[in-house]
């Protein structure tokens, strides 16, 4: 595939797929973590998380639909390492604050006799953290490598 696509594929299925799924995440966790709040096993935090993960999450994804990805569009690949190296960063934070959602939610295992609304959002969160993963996985080892001039050993 080639730059421009992969590119629009990144936008259109991930960044797009994540500011649909958050909001409602984050509501959603609120409500289970209100109603369960003396149950042994509620994701006590897990709120807090999703939201810093969203706005973690917004501004770097407009750093790359602002700056990064149109110069990729142009082929201006000199001048794009540091860019580059600060995204990979990012991608490293936004894996941090996965394992935090992972452990909170004991890998997306709702307890036994959970309500519909804990399933859901064990469902959403395993969802997200699936489409988190490829999408990064893309960037840092498909789409960058093709515009840093230094490999980049992970
Ligand atoms: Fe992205
Ligand atoms: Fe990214």
């Amino acid at each position: 595939m080639d730059s421009a696509r992969l590119i629009d594929h990144i936008e259109s299925r991930y960044h797009h797929a994540h500011r649909r799924a958050l909001p409602e995440l984050i509501a959603l966790s609120r409500k289970v973590e209100a109603v369960h709040r003396d149950h042994p096993k509620v994701p006590a935090g897990l709120a807090v998380v999703l939201q810093r993960m969203e706005e973690e999450l917004e501004s770097h994804m407009i750093e790359e639909e602002k700056h990064l990805f149109p110069a990729m569009r142009q082929q201006a690949s000199q001048a794009l390492d540091a860019p580059i190296l600060n995204l990979r960063h990012q991608h490293d934070d936004h894996g941090a604050l996965l394992r935090q959602v992972e452990t909170l939610t004991e890998e997306f295992s709702p307890p036994e006799g959970a309500c519909n609304s804990w399933r859901a959002l064990y469902v959403g969160t395993a969802q997200l953290a699936e489409d988190l993963m490829q999408h990064i996985h893309l960037e840092n080892n498909i789409l960058f490598p093709r515009f840093a001039a230094t490999e980049h050993v992970a």
